[in-house]
């Protein structure tokens, strides 16, 4: 059967990094209060010419690096993104022009913070189905634009990057020991989505609007969302927590990714952690972080690794990759 194997990663962060001190001067706030409750100490925070789809294709063209390939190999991108370029075109169509590509087709995926899980799910439909052989699946975003910097109950908690995986089709038995995604869990619910929102849009405003955020209410929901399409996962794949090499998490709040972990019963030295570095990055955090995983050593061929995400809609996943 085919599998869509994970060939290569690559991830873009801003050139400038803002530590928690510097929140102090503009909000009511402090670094201890910022590490306490969230993990975070800094953030990259594009500049006016840092855009995500300059920061997308950065990610992309490591990612094609990493692989050994080159943009003509690839004939599909799909772009996670809730802060695209304009409202339309699609950011992923200036990335395939930035990457010079003049063949295959290339759109976003709009899940906030659960963009890249739904992207790489997406992939691996398009690659089962024939539909491509080789793609591009990114997450990039510049929430610093959509950030209300009077709010000290959000504007603390986000960042800007990107992450870009290449994933190929290539032939697997149909068992665990493949190599490529091996179990995927999707779900959304539209009835919460005034809990984490921006409030603003082309339809209704006219304006692109700010992110507002019920942190407490997100929390309360946060780990029981993680662990039930994690445990859908575990299921459909036949295996337990034991099994996992690796969990990379959505990250958004160490003490969320903690407390999942541990409800798992996910031992702490597999989780990779990159929510002190980058904050909350939505569809460019697990991207990221599984970059950091491979590039500090940690994620291996041949390793189970399990991804998580959830953010605004409510929107979350989880998805298996043999690496
Ligand atoms: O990626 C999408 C998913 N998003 C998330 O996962 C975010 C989920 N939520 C969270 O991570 C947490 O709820 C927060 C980090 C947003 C907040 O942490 P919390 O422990 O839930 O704090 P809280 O909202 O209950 O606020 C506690 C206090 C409040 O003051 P009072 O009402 O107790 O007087 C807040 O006003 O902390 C205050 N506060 C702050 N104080 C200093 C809120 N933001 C700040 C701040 N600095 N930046």
């Amino acid at each position: 059967m085919i599998r869509s194997v994970v060939r290569g990663i690559g991830s873009s962060l801003p050139r400038r990094i803002m530590k928690n001190a510097e929140f102090e001067k503009l909000v009511d706030t402090t670094d201890e209060w910022i590490v306490q409750r969230t993990g975070i100490r800094q953030r990259h925070i594009a500049s006016e010419d840092e855009t995500t789809a300059s920061l997308g294709e950065a990610a992309a063209r490591r990612a094609l690096d990493d692989a050994g390939l080159t943009p003509d190999d690839i004939d599909m991108i799909i772009l996670a993104t809730s802060t695209p370029n304009n409202t339309f075109p699609a950011t992923a169509v200036e990335i395939q022009e930035r990457l010079g590509m003049r063949h295959g087709y290339a759109f976003d995926m709009q899940a906030v913070c659960s963009g890249f899980v739904y992207a790489i799910t997406t992939a691996d439909l398009y690659l089962r189905g024939g539909q491509a052989r080789r793609m591009l699946v990114i997450g990039s975003e510049t929430f610093s634009r959509i950030l209300d910097w009077n709010d000290r109950t959000t504007c603390v908690l986000f960042g800007d990057g990107a992450g870009a995986v290449v994933v190929e089709a290539a032939e697997g038995e149909g068992g665990l020991a493949d190599r490529g995604i091996l179990a995927a869990s999707l779900r959304s619910d539209g009835t919460q989505r005034d809990k984490l929102y921006v409030d603003g849009g082309p339809s209704t405003t006219c304006t692109v609007g700010h992110l507002r955020m019920q942190g407490r209410e997100v929390f309360k929901h946060a780990v029981g969302m993680i662990t039930d399409v994690v445990e859908d996962v575990f299921a459909k794949a036949g295996i337990t927590a034991d099994d996992i090499d690796w969990f990379v998490p959505h990250q958004a709040n160490k003490r969320i990714i903690d407390a999942s972990a541990k409800k798992l019963g996910i031992a702490d030295e597999k989780v990779v952690i990159t929510v002190d570095l980058h904050g909350n990055t939505s569809a460019a955090s697990v991207p990221l972080a599984l970059t950091a995983g491979v590039e500090r050593g940690q994620i291996k061929k041949g390793d189970l690794v399990l991804l998580e995400a959830m953010g605004g809609g409510f929107t979350w996943g989880a998805v298996l990759v043999r690496w």
